[in-house]
């Protein structure tokens, strides 16, 4: 199969594809169209980015089943409105009894197949639940987890303070999943390219897309330990033995609304 194709009356001849191949996959010479590279070609990575930077519309990767979709450039944000939207991000515990629909959270994970990953290897898979009784049902396994790390009086449980989250979780309250009515649990292999960092960054993406679509979201941050830890919990989100979490986002439609930024300190920097 040839690595793309080129619709030769819409091409421009302008070796965009080839210059923005990270790859060097494409070769292009003033006047003709471009080529697959003799040898370089099977290192494409599948980035799309041939496609993206065509403005004709002309080439297609064969391995792609779809065309590329367009790009609606005047609903690009101002640099003003997306510092205040990303400074203006809080991590979200409060949640109102209200479901998160299907259709939203769909969408919304969409978005993280668009965030980078180390060569495109996009390998995070999610495990997602919706509904309260789903997220309590994994809250709860974290913590039998926690209460038996707490039993044994392990170093864990002491780092985590896990005594007191147990303590307070038979007391009725979730510092676990914060009762939300959805969660999103990153998952990718335990080996790769940069598996772990990939997830993080789709995490990432995800409480931003979050943001941006109405709802709330929040790290739930000891589903990670207890997915290192804990058999059961492994199970109960259906893991293989070579896969591992790297991230998780309780989310539901905000309780409250924040009206100010908080103080932050401005970001270290050594500039060379
Ligand atoms: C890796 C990670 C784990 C976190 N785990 C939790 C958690 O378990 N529970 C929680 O309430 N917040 C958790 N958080 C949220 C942080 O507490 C929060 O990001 C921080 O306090 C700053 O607040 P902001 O996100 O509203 O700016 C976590 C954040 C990260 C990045």
């Amino acid at each position: 199969m040839p690595l793309f194709t080129i619709d030769e009356t819409r091409c421009k001849r302008d070796g965009l594809c080839a210059a923005d191949c990270p790859a060097g996959c494409i070769v292009f010479e003033k006047g003709g169209l471009p080529e697959p590279h003799e040898k370089k070609w099977a290192y494409c990575l599948d980035c799309g980015h041939c496609m993206a930077v065509c403005p004709a519309d002309a080439i297609q990767l064969a391995r792609f089943d779809r065309r590329s979709d367009p790009l609606d450039r005047t609903l690009d944000i101002s640099f003003d409105r997306a510092e205040q939207f990303l400074k203006g991000r809080r991590s979200v515990r409060f949640f109102r009894d209200e479901p998160v629909d299907r259709e939203t959270f769909d969408r919304l994970l969409a978005v993280t197949g668009y965030c980078p990953s180390g060569h495109n290897a996009r390998p995070t898979r999610w495990v997602a639940a919706l509904g309260r009784d789903k997220v309590a049902g994994i809250a709860g396994a974290v913590v039998a987890w926690m209460r038996a790390e707490a039993e044994a009086e392990s170093d864990l449980a002491r780092a985590l303070h896990l005594p007191g989250i147990v303590r307070v979780w038979d007391a009725g309250m979730d510092l676990i999943c914060h009762n939300a009515p959805a969660l999103a649990v990153a998952v990718g292999p335990k080996s790769g390219i940069t598996p772990r960092e990939d997830g993080v960054i789709a995490t990432a993406y995800l409480e931003l897309a979050a943001s941006a679509g109405g709802l709330g979201a929040c790290w739930c941050g000891y589903l990670l330990p207890a997915t290192s830890h804990d058999a059961g919990v492994r199970a109960y989100l259906g893991l293989d033995d070579g896969e591992a979490v790297y991230g998780a986002l309780m989310l539901g439609r905000p309780a409250r609304r924040y009206t100010a930024l908080p103080p932050r300190p401005a970001p270290k920097v050594d500039w060379l």
